[in-house]
């Protein structure tokens, strides 16, 4: 073990073998018969929120771990508290801070209208206190605001280092399986990747929720990265509000609402999980100051915008050499599938030329480096939710075939097109 390195020290437990002599010891429990084994799906706690619902597959299921993980300040203890109220409505909730005092979490509650109050409320940051809670099967839900407060007297090193966090998940994993009791398991993430973070507990447990946004922006998206009991890569879309977070059951009309229909204003369908979702993107292109030409993006991978600007130098004939380029994704939302190549390259090509696309029209397409505009996945499925959000046109690969639909093979033809 290299040394002079901060939390380097692993603690090993030793485990009690006393029972094991000879090999073999007698069996504790009897296995069951799988077919025997009761389970329903009606039996999944629902949250009374339907965008957390839904991300889950359909409420918690009873017995599990769910680590809601995300950036501090972007909405997490707020999110926790509403679903602590809205569960308690006919379950037994407790809520166990480490990180404010009953007061602050009162104070905070206060703040939300009309939340429910009938759960149970502690604040420790004594990992064994909770655990002994779980006896008996009390609560059908316990919430645990957060794992890097918590800390076990039987273990060294202070809370938040990487044993306090890894045993202590086990110890929750291990009561939760024993007494059928849910857990929601709020965690940090730092920016490097914290080696006490939600990382290392992501195996663990059984389902992994990322709350993200923009930290002063009003729109969050609840995104599951692991789920053993639901479709992963589901988003779910929440407002902060003066009361809260609210669910925002159209996320498309929210997002187009302020729009306005200038040069450099492309309305991409972009898929977020299995929904999809239209999201505005903008460009402006202005002449560089110092001979360089710079590129910015917000929302999107900035390399992937230095690639498309050169394609469209050498394939699309728009001369971006002596301009500076910025793109901006409306909602502080971040995309990365390779759709929105198209929707990027002609809202660049819009703003440099100053015309308008037109408003009606929906764009998607991945782009190659010959300039090429290649297929994507679910396009029916884009085109669909363009439709019903009154878009009738779109400029999209030219495999899609329909009334009104510009089929553009590369993007020269797109921007020649634009309209
Ligand atoms: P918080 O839930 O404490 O974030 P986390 O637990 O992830 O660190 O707070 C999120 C922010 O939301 C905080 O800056 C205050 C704000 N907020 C509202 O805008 N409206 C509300 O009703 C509440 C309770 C909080
Ligand atoms: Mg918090």
């Amino acid at each position: 073990m290299q040394c002079d390195a901060w939390d380097s020290l692993v603690e090993n437990p030793v485990l009690n073998t006393s029972s094991r002599k000879g090999g073999v010891y007698a069996p504790s429990k009897k296995p069951d018969k799988f077919h025997e084994i009761e389970y329903s799906e009606n039996s999944r706690i629902g949250t009374g929120n339907s965008e957390v619902d839904s991300v889950l597959g359909g409420g918690i299921v009873p017995g599990s771990l769910v680590l809601l993980a995300g950036d501090p300040g972007i909405g997490k203890s707020t999110l926790v508290l509403q679903l602590a109220g809205d569960i308690s409505k006919n379950k037994k909730v407790l809520y166990v801070s480490g990180e404010e005092s009953a007061a602050q979490v009162k104070l905070r509650g206060g703040r939300i209208k009309d939340l429910n109050t009938d759960f149970e409320f502690m604040a420790t940051t004594d990992v064994d206190e909770v655990l002994s809670h779980t006896h008996g099967g009390n609560y059908d839900l316990i919430i645990v605001d957060s794992i890097q407060t918590m800390s076990s007297q039987s273990l060294s090193g202070a809370a938040g280092t990487t044993s306090q966090v890894t045993n202590n998940t086990n110890s929750l994993v291990r009561a939760a399986k024993d007494t059928n009791t849910a857990f929601i398991i709020i965690g940090h993430v730092t920016k490097e990747g914290n080696v006490a973070g939600p990382r290392l507990m992501e195996h663990l447990v059984d389902t992994v929720l990322y709350l993200e946004g923009e930290r002063y922006g009003l729109l969050k998206m609840l995104r599951s990265v692991k789920n053993r009991f639901g479709a992963t890569n589901e988003v779910g879309m929440l407002e902060m509000t003066e009361m809260g977070l609210k669910a925002v059951s159209n996320p498309s009309e929210a997002l187009l609402m302020e729009r306005q229909e200038l040069p450099g204003s492309v309305i991409f369908v972009g898929m977020e999980g299995t929904r999809p979702i239209l999201v505005e993107v903008q460009a402006l292109v202005s002449p560089s100051v110092f001979g360089y030409p710079k590129r910015v993006a917000d929302g999107f991978d900035l390399n992937r915008l230095g690639l498309l600007c050169a394609v469209m130098q050498k394939r699309g004939g728009v001369n971006l050499s002596t301009q500076d380029v910025y793109v901006n994704i409306v909602g502080g939302i971040k995309l990365a599938e390779p759709a929105i190549d198209l929707a990027i390259i002609l809202a660049i090509a819009s703003a440099s030329s100053g015309k308008i696309i037109n408003p009606g029209a929906v764009v998607f397409g991945e782009v190659g480096l010959s300039g090429e505009i290649r297929s994507v996945n679910m396009s029916n499925l884009r085109l669909q939710e363009a439709k019903k959000l009154g878009f009738n046109k779109a400029i999209v690969p030219a495999s899609i075939k329909g009334i009104n639909y510009y089929g553009a093979k590369t993007i020269a033809d797109a921007i020649k097109n634009l309209k």
